[in-house]
């Protein structure tokens, strides 16, 4: 009678996709619970790199039900376009992915809104993706939005035009230009599509699951320093994207949940505007872009690079419960004569260890250690004993200052590539 759940602890693209996909084979269920097409999950097998933005990542698997929760935000044309290219693959969509009627619809005209809105915050923009997801998130809180299971009511088209009424009127007043018409015919072809598909009431559907000891895996999007509360606000994304998502994002009690699985990169990155205490600004930040192709996987953006976090990363493991750590790019970082970490900040004159309030610029000042690197390539390793001592040092160090056991690192982004430290079951 529990759910696992993974999620990822820093400002995103932590290799989410990547470790659902690797986990699913445990798992009967896989669960998408909060964000929408701004996420960009990449899988690698059989030499094919494989983007998901709505869709869970445990979709390649014959033998697991993929389901898109109540706390998604699903843009119908994105959507379409992923299941295109999926069924190329020779995935039965039909007989693996369930849609919840109450997850909430992208209008073309919450697009406009996110550009409108992006334009007219000049250089505090929050480099949102443009996808439409805070003002879509805004109309679920705001009690004026559309879900999926309303496409199955005969007064879509109305409920539809009254809410593009409301759009264009707050359109009004921001000096922004734009043309609804063109996105729209897309739009409810794509509708029509989704009325084919699955729709279901997740809630129940995936609570009887639950009753009937079918094991769940529950996918974030973004991460934890990107949550509404208690991400680098404003520059965040407008879901829960902690722990806390999963129960309203799909309709599980938190006493359900059992093992949470946190992601994090090896180094830390950033995509979009916002405070990145660790950023670096020089050559070695250049160098980690370049290893670790840090190019947005949904928007082909530049990430920002920085070294490992660790008050931001243990804030993160505290507010979601994390009980297995996992460590990606651990291949990005071979070459270094030494690897810095972030220990503590200076703050306001004095040393601290959390991350604080305010991490904007010049609030903060990383306080670093510096460990000994590894030179070896080590993205054929299969196995821990085989690994750099300096990298088993740097995992130990990494579990000692935390807390938390690292039960998996990842060498290289392809499925293969990932060394279990601890096994991990799913919990049932
Ligand atoms: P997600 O959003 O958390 O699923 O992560 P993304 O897919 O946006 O970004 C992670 C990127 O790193 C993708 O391009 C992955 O293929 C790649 N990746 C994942 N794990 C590893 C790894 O261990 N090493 C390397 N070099 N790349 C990885
Ligand atoms: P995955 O699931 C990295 C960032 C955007 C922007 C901010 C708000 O692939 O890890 P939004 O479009 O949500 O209004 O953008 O959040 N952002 C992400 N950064 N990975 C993501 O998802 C992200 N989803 C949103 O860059 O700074
Ligand atoms: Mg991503």
């Amino acid at each position: 009678m529990a759910v696992d759940v993974l999620l990822g602890l820093q400002w995103g693209d932590e290799g989410k996709g990547k470790i659902v996909d690797v986990l699913t084979k445990g798992y009967d269920i896989i669960a998408r619970f909060q964000g929408g097409p701004n996420a960009g999950h990449t899988l690698e097998f059989d030499n094919i790199k494989h983007v998901l933005h709505t869709i869970p990542s445990g979709i390649f698997h014959k033998g697991s039900i993929n389901l898109i929760g109540n706390g998604v935000v699903i843009d119908p044309i994105i959507f379409k376009k992923e299941i295109d290219k999926l069924v190329e693959f020779g995935v039965d969509i039909n007989s693996t992915l369930y849609i919840s009627r109450k997850a909430h619809l992208i209008l073309p005209s919450h697009r406009v809104l996110d550009a409108a809105s992006e334009a007219a915050k000049g250089k505090n923009k929050i480099g949102s993706t443009l996808k439409g997801i805070g003002p879509t998130y805004m109309d679920k809180t705001g009690r004026n939005g559309l879900r999926v299971g309303d496409i199955e009511l005969s007064d879509f088209k109305d409920r539809y035009a009254n809410l593009v009424g409301k759009h264009e009127q707050i359109l009004s007043h921001y000096d922004f230009e734009y043309d609804l018409k063109s996105m729209e015919q897309e739009w409810m072809d794509a509708i029509e599509y989704m009325r084919t598909l699955n729709l279901i009431d997740s809630e129940h559907y995936i609570n009887s699951a639950i009753k009937n000891k079918k094991t769940v895996l529950a996918e974030g999007a973004q991460g934890s320093l990107l949550d509404i509360d208690f991400g680098s606000y404003p520059f965040v994304t407008s879901s829960t994207t902690t722990c806390a998502g999963s129960c309203t994002g799909l309709g599980i009690a938190p006493n359900r949940i059992e093992k949470v699985f946190g992601i994090f990169k090896a180094y830390c990155t950033r995509v979009g505007s916002g405070p990145f205490p660790t950023e670096l600004f020089d050559e070695t930040g250049d160098e980690l872009r370049a290893q670790g192709h840090e190019f947005g996987a949904t928007t082909g953006r530049p990430r920002r690079c920085g070294w490992l976090d660790l008050p931001a990363l243990q804030y993160a493991i505290d507010v979601n419960g994390v009980t297995n750590l996992i460590m990606m790019k651990s291949d990005v970082l071979s070459g270094f004569d030494t690897i810095k970490v972030c220990t503590g900040y200076m703050h306001n004159g004095t040393e601290i260890d959390y991350l604080p309030y305010n991490i904007e610029d010049g609030q903060v000042e990383p306080i670093y250690e510096e460990l000994p690197g590894w030179k070896e390539d080590i993205t054929e390793i299969e196995n821990y004993e085989d690994i750099p001592q300096t990298l088993k040092n740097y995992v130990s160090y990494l579990q000692e200052k935390l807390g938390v056991p690292i039960s998996i690192i990842s060498v290289g982004p392809n499925r293969n590539q990932t060394i279990t430290i601890e096994k991990i079951s799913a919990s049932v």
